[in-house]
């Protein structure tokens, strides 16, 4: 028996390598956590930036409470499994009238990750619509090949290298993925999918959080990951501790040691030490 999704729900997203919307918190709950984030900014006068966009749930407590939130662990398991480690999260902030954008790309390409059974659930701050820059999905995409990609570094492009599909993708056949605040889609390492820039007057804001099995290996670097369900018994990643107070002395520590791990990785081969503004 499935914990929060239909069975059709679970069959969809092995079809389709994608399943949305998932309701998880309400309206008032997504505003709850946009104010956290805001209030944050608001005190250092400037947008969420650098490496603080990426493994943010190790920096505050209210974002540890999300990758926590029983209802999208329930989602979770049902789709990889009861023994759950959290791998990463990621905000993508579309600033309001702003180019940023995010090319056509399989997240699989530079993660280091196996076997492919990582699922994202992307959790909506605000409403995600099409004029926005709503996510596309390219139904059943996670199960062709991983495609290869270039590295762009374009300076409008979200993505930690600006990666692109390098061959011909039919995006006629995207599905845009229309979200309420508070709804979260879910979906797989392999699935091809992009978005376009925000044309309207509000930001767009989604945190990312990536899941994985116990049973998943890191092969390019020794990696660590927080356990939020279940048991471990493979060890494949050293544990991070959930931060007791936003931004305090062993909270940056984790963080700072986690990012450098996952830098090292997500650049191989590059001469970046950081992720990108
Ligand atoms: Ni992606």
């Amino acid at each position: 028996m499935p914990k929060l999704l239909s069975g059709d729900a679970v069959a969809q997203f092995q079809r389709d390598g994608f399943y949305f919307p998932v309701p998880v918190l309400s309206r008032e709950e997504a505003a709850g956590y946009r104010r956290h984030l805001e209030q944050h900014e608001a005190k250092t006068g400037k947008p969420l930036q650098g490496n603080w966009r990426h493994k943010t749930h190790l920096l505050f407590t209210w974002a540890d409470a999300l990758v926590h939130h029983p209802k999208i662990l329930d989602a979770i398991e049902d789709v990889i499994g009861p023994d759950i480690l959290c791998w990463t999260t990621n905000f993508f902030i579309k600033e309001a009238s702003n180019p940023g954008f995010v090319s056509w790309h399989q997240d699989a390409t530079y993660w280091g990750l196996d076997p492919d059974d990582v699922v994202t659930a992307w959790v909506a701050f605000t409403d995600a619509t099409p004029d926005n820059g709503y996510m596309q999905f390219l139904p059943g995409s996670h199960k062709i090949d991983q495609l290869p990609h270039v590295d762009t570094f374009h300076k409008d492009n979200l993505l930690s290298r600006g990666q692109e599909i390098a061959v011909e993708v039919d995006k006629s056949k995207g599905v845009g993925v229309p979200l309420k605040a508070g709804e979260m889609s879910l979906h797989h390492i392999k699935l091809v999918h992009g978005s376009e820039p925000n044309r309207t007057s509000d930001r767009r804001i989604g945190l990312a959080i990536r899941y994985i099995p116990t049973y998943v290996k890191q092969t390019k670097v020794r990696d660590s990951a927080m356990l939020v369900r279940g048991a471990d018994k493979f060890h494949n990643f050293d544990y991070e501790p959930r931060p007791q107070q936003d931004l305090d002395e062993s909270a940056l520590a984790t963080h700072a040691d986690s990012v450098e791990r996952q830098v090292k990785a997500l650049y191989a081969g590059t001469d970046k030490q950081a992720f990108r503004a």
